[in-house]
């Protein structure tokens, strides 16, 4: 190990539990909660054997009426939860690290859709997901209810062998809302001064306390937030009513979309900047995230005292052996989280959950996939990859690890093909990691040869002496409106020269003066370019079929971000408004509730809808007939077999590359996890 990065690997003592090192994959949801416990212990697992000295749960429910469904969450409610939580705290300790388990009680956050059970909190609330229903205020037979709830967890807990429990206090859930003046008007002894507001949370410490007693650590997840107080020093005076009381501190923004801010909005490290004031007055450990993967910053903040433990969810979700390969001196194999926020997506979306970079992420039970080791060859076969974006990358790559002969041939000058031109975009410049890691990993792979300048036509795959013959050749943008709302494409805007699409943005060639920013797309690119135009001169109206800007961001918790950095840019937004058609000068719009018609004058229109598959190739090779018998398979991946996110298509890429020459590949979907109560 390099002397330099030994304090990482200094054991830490917790109370009465000793994590081997500082390296603590704090709560992070999955997907697969309650629901799916084979895939998540699973999942759990290879991050303790990728040397995480602590693993937790995600947040776990503690009674029925703290019900999260469609988002997945881990539950301590019988007998059952903790048959389930055993398979995961076996298999974490199997590997040496601690388990951890985040007791999480909601309030009016979640309003208990599956349970149908109203919610309890400080005082009768709406529901804050937008749902019609309000939580129930706590009277005396509540609070004592809640102690109970709170006591049965830790004992669940204890006996599913759990050697870390929480009291999660921050994210809006009830004990955080205790905290919060603006929210708590309690006018009972559980209200009103710091001494009220804190009494309840000091109770559920005490219990989790003496049911952990010298065999579990009790940690808070609390929020250092100052701007949702009525004076400045409110959280502090808090804190210091409970500073001493439990043996870690988690400690970490409340607001989602700063404390798991994407990478185009944060930067790694930001959150430090929220906890300082509050860890000065703590003797306990302290950990903190900020989607840390520079080692050398990991060192730093730990050297200069901001943190006592490094925490981490997305990087953990990227690299689950992120902690051993910085023991084992190898940097270069670090895969490195992009902040994309694709793996919150899962839990949003109500399945399990996936990542950008590490695509094994979920699928460790039910496809056996591990991130660092993949079967070994079974036949002397080659495969030729044509083009090399992240689908072609990353299918090179692994029959590369699992010693395949790999030939890949990429048209352009460089791999990485949408990364390298998406990840130039303002702010996205931490996607070029996608590329970065894969290329890095080729150096140690001589059995794969990648070829730029090479653009491949019929009669060079046809002289091709590969057995097998991957498209991957990415897709195009379209620029004539079909799209999820136009199911024909907009006869005048094909060639006409006023009309640009994202490829064009990206490869240079940008409108001026009056421009409209058409959105169907619903995610990152439309409100992107939008700023992007504004900000070099152009006057951008930003025009969506949507109701808000970067729809699919509610699932990535980048939707706020985006729109309110669209107003703060100066960008002019219209929403629900299909296009009907564009002469140059006018486009005629069409509302999406009333059919109402209406006109606006621009000088560009930049439409950003679907793209269609680069395939002509494909299809061109197998109409050839008699010529590919000589062919085992010909097959397309990624975003030439259908264009979706850059996650998708490095999914497809390990997939073909896992399923290659396996005869069982398509039972792997009829593998499913299912709750053990059965
Ligand atoms: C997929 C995902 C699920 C999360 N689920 C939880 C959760 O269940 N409980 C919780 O306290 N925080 C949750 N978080 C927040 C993380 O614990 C963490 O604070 C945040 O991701 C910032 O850390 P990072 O930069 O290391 O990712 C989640 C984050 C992610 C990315
Ligand atoms: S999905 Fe994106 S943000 Fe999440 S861990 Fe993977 S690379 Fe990081």
């Amino acid at each position: 190990m390099n002397e330099k990065y030994k304090i990482l690997f200094d054991p830490i003592k917790i109370g009465p539990v000793t994590s081997k090192n500082r390296f603590y994959q704090v709560p992070h949801c999955t997907g697969m909660g309650w629901q799916r416990p084979n895939m998540l212990a699973s999942m759990r697992e290879i991050k303790a054997e990728g040397g995480w000295g602590v693993v937790n749960t995600e947040y776990c429910s503690i009674h029925p009426s703290s019900d999260d469904l469609p988002h997945s969450y881990a539950a301590l409610w019988d007998k059952t939860d903790i048959k389930a939580h055993q398979l995961m705290t076996s298999k974490v300790h199997n590997h040496g690290a601690l388990a951890g388990v985040e007791l999480w009680y909601s309030g009016a956050n979640a309003s208990s859709q599956y349970t149908r059970l109203s919610p309890l909190d400080v005082n009768s609330r709406p529901n804050l997901k937008g749902l019609p229903f309000q939580s129930r205020k706590m009277d005396k037979q509540d609070f004592k209810d809640l102690r109970k709830w709170f006591r049965q967890a830790a004992i669940r807990a204890r006996e599913a062998e759990f050697d870390i429990i929480y009291a999660y206090a921050n994210h809006s859930y009830l004990l955080h809302n205790f905290q919060r003046s603006d929210i708590n008007d309690r006018d009972d002894s559980y209200g009103g001064d710091t001494q009220g507001r804190s009494k309840f949370l000091k109770e559920v410490i005490e219990i989790l306390k003496e049911e952990a007693g010298n065999k579990m650590a009790v940690a808070i997840r609390f929020s250092p937030d100052e701007d949702n107080q009525k004076n400045s020093n409110e959280t502090l005076d808090f804190f210091n009513e409970v500073s001493e009381m439990p043996d870690l501190w988690d400690l970490t923004p409340s607001n989602w979309d700063i404390e798991l801010g994407s990478s185009r909005f944060t930067d790694e490290g930001d959150n430090l900047k929220f906890i300082n004031h509050i860890k000065k007055i703590t003797s306990k450990p302290v950990v903190a995230v900020g989607r840390f993967t520079s080692v050398d910053a990991m060192v730093s903040i730990i050297k200069k005292k901001l943190v006592d433990i490094i925490g981490a969810a997305r990087p953990s979700i990227a690299d689950p052996f992120l902690p051993k390969k910085i023991e084992e001196d190898r940097l270069e194999d670090i895969r490195e989280c992009i902040g994309c926020n694709i793996c919150y997506t899962g839990d949003q979306l109500g399945v399990p959950i996936r990542c950008t970079q590490n695509p094994t992420m979920g699928e460790e039970w039910r496809r056996g996939w591990h991130p660092e080791v993949l079967p070994p060859k079974k036949t002397n076969d080659s495969i030729l990859v044509i083009g090399c974006g992240p689908s072609g990358l990353e299918v090179a790559h692994a029959l590369g690890k699992r010693n395949y002969t790999v030939i890949a041939a990429e048209e352009k000058n460089t791999t990485g093909g949408r990364v390298v031109l998406e990840s130039k975009l303002p702010s996205l410049n931490e996607w070029i990691r996608v590329k970065d890691y894969r290329e890095q990993q080729f150096l140690k792979l001589s059995n794969v040869e990648i070829f730029l300048n090479s653009k491949m036509y019929l009669k060079d795959i046809l002289e091709s002496e590969a057995e097998h013959i991957v498209f991957a050749t990415g897709s195009k943008w379209r620029s004539d409106g079909f799209g999820r709302t136009n199911t024909h494409p907009i006869k005048e805007l094909n060639n006409n020269i006023n009309v640009f699409n994202p490829d064009d943005i990206m490869k240079g060639n940008l409108p001026s003066g009056e421009v409209v920013v058409f959105d169907d797309d619903y995610y990152y690119l439309a409100p992107i370019m939008s700023e992007m135009l504004q900000k070099k001169g152009c006057n951008v109206t930003y025009i969506t079929t949507s109701s808000v800007v970067c729809e699919f961001g509610n699932y990535t918790s980048e939707q706020y971000n985006y729109q309110r950095s669209l107003i703060n840019s100066g960008v002019k937004l219209i929403f629900s408004q299909n296009i009907i058609s564009y002469n140059d000068k006018e486009l005629k719009l069409s509302c999406m509730y009333s059919d109402k018609i209406s006109t606006i004058r621009t000088n560009a229109l930049v439409m950003i809808t679907s793209r269609s598959p680069n395939d002509k190739l494909y299809y061109e090779l197998v109409n050839e007939n008699d010529k590919i018998n000589k062919f085992k398979s010909i097959k397309r991946i990624g975003d030439c077999l259908a264009p979706a996110t850059i996650a998708s298509a490095i999914y497809d890429g390990r997939k073909y590359a896992m399923e290659f020459e396996d005869e069982f590949s398509e039972n792997y979907l009829y593998k499913r996890d299912s709750n053990l109560n059965i």
